[in-house]
């Protein structure tokens, strides 16, 4: 089984009830749920981190990259435009990851033009709601086994 981090920037804890018109109403342990259910199907293990704090979440990216952890499905929320100190967590270690947002970014404010993740994730989705969870990890899996065939 391989184990992938699950993460969640900042705002997250309050799916279901925050604009649900621009996130939708699917809560986060509703998703958790679904990637948890799904999770065994595509030989992976799970484990879920959500914090509202910058230093936490580079604190566990530095966790799980000591912990070999191989890979994460990242939605950094707020800090995917400002977060300089979780890029460079990542790009410090050898993780890989895949960045989901429930909205599609782009199509927004001005401000949510500006990512710092991009260029370091192995791929995106965004725009699909709580469904971009399912196809990351999806993704994830896929990746995994092709670097498997690969290797
Ligand atoms: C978000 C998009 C970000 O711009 C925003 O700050 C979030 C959520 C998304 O999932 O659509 O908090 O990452």
């Amino acid at each position: 089984m391989n184990s992938v981090l699950v993460m969640h920037g900042p705002n997250l804890d309050r799916l279901g009830s925050r604009e649900p018109e621009i996130y939708g109403h699917t809560t986060l342990a509703a998703i958790t749920a679904t990637l948890d259910g799904i999770a065994g199907s595509l030989g992976l293990t799970l484990e879920h981190f959500q914090s509202n704090a910058e230093h936490e979440l580079v604190d566990r990216v530095h966790r799980a990259a000591d912990d070999g952890v191989g890979w994460v499905l990242i939605n950094p929320a707020a800090f995917t435009h400002t977060s300089v100190a979780l890029r460079d967590a990542f790009s410090a270690s050898a993780l890989r990851f895949v960045e989901i947002h429930l909205s599609n970014p782009d199509s927004r404010e001005a401000f949510r033009k500006t990512n710092l993740f991009s260029d370091l994730a192995s791929g995106r989705i965004c725009g699909l709601g709580a469904l971009g969870y399912e196809l990351g990890l999806r993704a994830i899996a896929g990746l995994i086994e092709t670097s498997a065939a690969d290797a």
